[in-house]
């Protein structure tokens, strides 16, 4: 069983589409984007009417949506910020923090472009630091999306957004920091000396990553479909505590008597479900059928995908399936 039309490297996003998303914001409810929905929240004081003036391209739109977000966030005197919505940084805060972006403060690299772990005097804070790379697969949407739905949510199993930069060509987001990385790195190709992580701190991470799922689904308002959950976006804090990053796939669940939102097919090769990949009918169960191969993965140790073993074992869903 695998998930036919995600396709490409496990590690990776892949998806049936080009990069320009902007025909993914069309009027239909069932197709709404987190973004889309927020918009229409009143809590997010989000200017619509002043962002639908302007003259401008879709990519600029989005853009503009976020500046329209009002999210400034003033910090206190004793410099934490006040309430969960994110901070604006200008290119300059962000590269005197992580050095200029000096390589011994690279912490890795994803679709959406390398991530530097930095230090923010001004709220005397380390933090990870994620530029948006221009050529890379992902883009401004998935940046907007990933701003507005961490800036309505508030879980210990969501990795906070501390905030953002959105300064002419830049687009950063600024998390705070985990110490212990993803869980990818603690489950796969574990580096010499790092240790093989135990049962009960598996079955921590799998709890911790199910409540946050849970939250996104029945918590949030509106709810939330991950759409990426994977080893790598689970990152680990101190002691293991685990916190789900990666929101810029989210879309808004589907509403009223709606079983599902009808959408095109994005997600990671071996993560995906399989109805979703064949029909693009995204449901909440998507994200249990990803959470199950996570499931897999922390018991077996093996990868979603492993492309080194021999074809009957290469996908994880496939090779326990036939146990
Ligand atoms: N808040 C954070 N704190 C510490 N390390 C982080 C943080 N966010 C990301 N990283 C590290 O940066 C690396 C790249 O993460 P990123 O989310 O960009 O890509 P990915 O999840 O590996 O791939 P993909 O783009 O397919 O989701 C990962 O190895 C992760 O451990
Ligand atoms: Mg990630």
């Amino acid at each position: 069983m695998g998930c036919f039309r995600c396709t490409g490297k496990s590690s990776k996003k892949s998806e049936n589409l080009n990069n320009d998303y902007s025909d993914n914001k069309t009027n239909k409810p069932q197709d709404q984007t987190a973004s889309d929905a927020v918009k229409v929240n009143p809590d997010v004081n989000v200017k619509e009417s002043e962002v639908k003036k302007e003259a401008v391209s879709k990519h600029d739109q989005l853009a503009l949506d976020v500046k329209g977000l009002n999210m400034k966030e003033e910090v206190s005197k004793d410099g934490q910020t006040n309430g969960k919505r994110a901070q604006t940084f200008t290119f300059d805060e962000l590269a005197i923090a992580t050095g200029n972006f000096r390589s011994d403060c690279f912490l890795g690299e994803g679709g959406f472009g390398k991530v530097h772990k930095g230090r923010l005097e001004k709220i005397n804070q380390d933090v990870a630091i994620k530029q948006l790379d221009r050529n890379g697969h992902q883009g401004i949407r998935e940046f907007v999306v990933e701003v507005l739905t961490l800036s309505l949510a508030d879980h210990p199993n969501l990795v906070k957004l501390i905030g953002f930069c959105a300064e002419g060509d830049q687009r950063l987001l600024v998390y705070e920091y985990m110490p212990l990385g993803s869980l990818e790195n603690h489950l796969h190709d574990l580096p010499p000396g790092r240790q093989v992580i135990d049962w009960n701190t598996r079955m921590k991470i799998a709890a911790g990553a199910a409540r946050g799922l849970e939250y996104l689904h029945d918590k949030m308002k509106p709810p939330v479909i991950y759409r990426d959950l994977k080893c790598s976006n689970i990152l680990l804090g101190e002691e293991y505590h685990p916190k789900l990053s990666d929101f810029g796939l989210a879309k808004v669940g589907p509403s009223g008597d709606k079983t599902h939102v009808s959408t095109r097919v994005m997600g990671t090769y071996g993560y995906c479900a399989p109805d979703y990949a064949m029909t693009g009918q995204l449901t909440f169960k998507s994200d249990i059928y990803s959470f199950g191969v996570v499931l897999l993965e922390l018991i077996t140790g093996r990868k979603a995908i492993d492309i080194t073993k021999s074809s009957k074992e290469q996908n994880l869903v496939a090779w326990t399936l036939k146990m």
